[in-house]
């Protein structure tokens, strides 16, 4: 495995972090995960536009321009092979002398990527997963990437002991978003909606792009809170992120999803973004 840290390709055994890093001690991180498919990069002025978004939020200066930023991610693809996984990509406030919390007036970042291989259309595409509900305990700016992601870690294995493989996150009586994807359902009557972006959710990539393809199918998709109840009524569920793509939810805690097999619009979805994966 190669990665990139800070400026040099290496053997992923031979990179080095210092514990002093910013990244480790207070999670002063941001990340951005972009899906590979076919050796070519998904959506990826949207991940390099977020990445700076995050950046600003958090007081990293960022240290390339996009086109420095996709020429990494793909020199980075070319050197392991990459045909379909994810390229994660992470950059710190950096490591300074001491565990200072407000640390010196400019950071120098940490700059962290790696290469994942894995199917991204593969069996959860194919036939779904199972979702439970837990509170969602996060901190306010969910807006941004960050690597405060404890509470995320510790969601999915709560999901794990009960038999699922996500978590849908309530807050005051609404969902606001998956473990690490965003959500969706479609009720009844067709209405295919999506939770409004505010900082109570990451604005992902996959769902702006899900969005776009839906409306020039002339499809109309609903930007609103749903509730948990709404979700057990839906006939469809699904997630979308970079890391799963389009995951079909076949059951709610205890309860099948319409008749428990992924529905149509799911299949919709699925086809729509996959084909312009080209
Ligand atoms: N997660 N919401 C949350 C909380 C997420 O962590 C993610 C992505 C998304 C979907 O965003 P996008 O479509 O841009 O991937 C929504 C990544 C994949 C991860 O943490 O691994």
């Amino acid at each position: 495995d190669i990665v990139y840290l800070n400026g040099a390709f290496t053997q992923r055994q031979d990179a080095r972090i210092s514990p002093l890093d910013r990244g480790f001690l207070f999670a002063h991180a941001a990340y951005e995960v972009t899906a590979v498919y076919g050796g070519r990069l998904v959506d990826f002025e949207g991940h390099v536009s977020r990445l700076r978004n995050t950046l600003d939020a958090i007081a990293i200066p960022n240290p390339h321009s996009a086109a420095d930023w996709e020429d990494l991610h793909v020199q980075l693809l070319h050197r392991n092979g990459l045909q379909e996984g994810l390229i994660y990509l992470q950059v710190t406030a950096g490591a300074y002398d001491g565990r200072d919390f407000a640390g010196p007036d400019v950071f120098t970042p940490t700059v962290l990527l790696f290469a994942d291989h894995r199917p991204l259309i593969g069996p959860v595409a194919e036939h779904g997963i199972r979702a439970i509900f837990l509170n969602d305990i996060r901190w306010r700016r969910r807006d941004i990437k960050t690597t405060q992601l404890l509470s995320q870690a510790l969601a999915y294995r709560s999901a794990r002991e009960a038999g699922a493989q996500t978590a849908f996150m309530v807050e005051d009586g609404y969902v606001t978003e998956a473990a690490s994807a965003n959500s969706w359902i479609v009720t009844e009557d067709d209405q295919i909606i999506t939770r409004n972006l505010s900082s109570d959710i990451l604005p992902g990539i996959t769902r702006a792009h899900v969005i776009a393809r839906l409306r020039d199918r002339g499809l109309t998709v609903e930007e609103r809170a749903f509730t948990p109840d709404e979700a057990y009524a839906a006939r469809e569920i699904f997630t979308t992120s970079a890391g799963a793509m389009i995951a079909p939810v076949v059951q709610l805690e205890d309860r099948p999803v319409g008749d428990g097999k992924p529905g149509p619009v799911t299949r919709l979805v699925q086809r729509l973004y996959y084909e312009a994966l080209g």
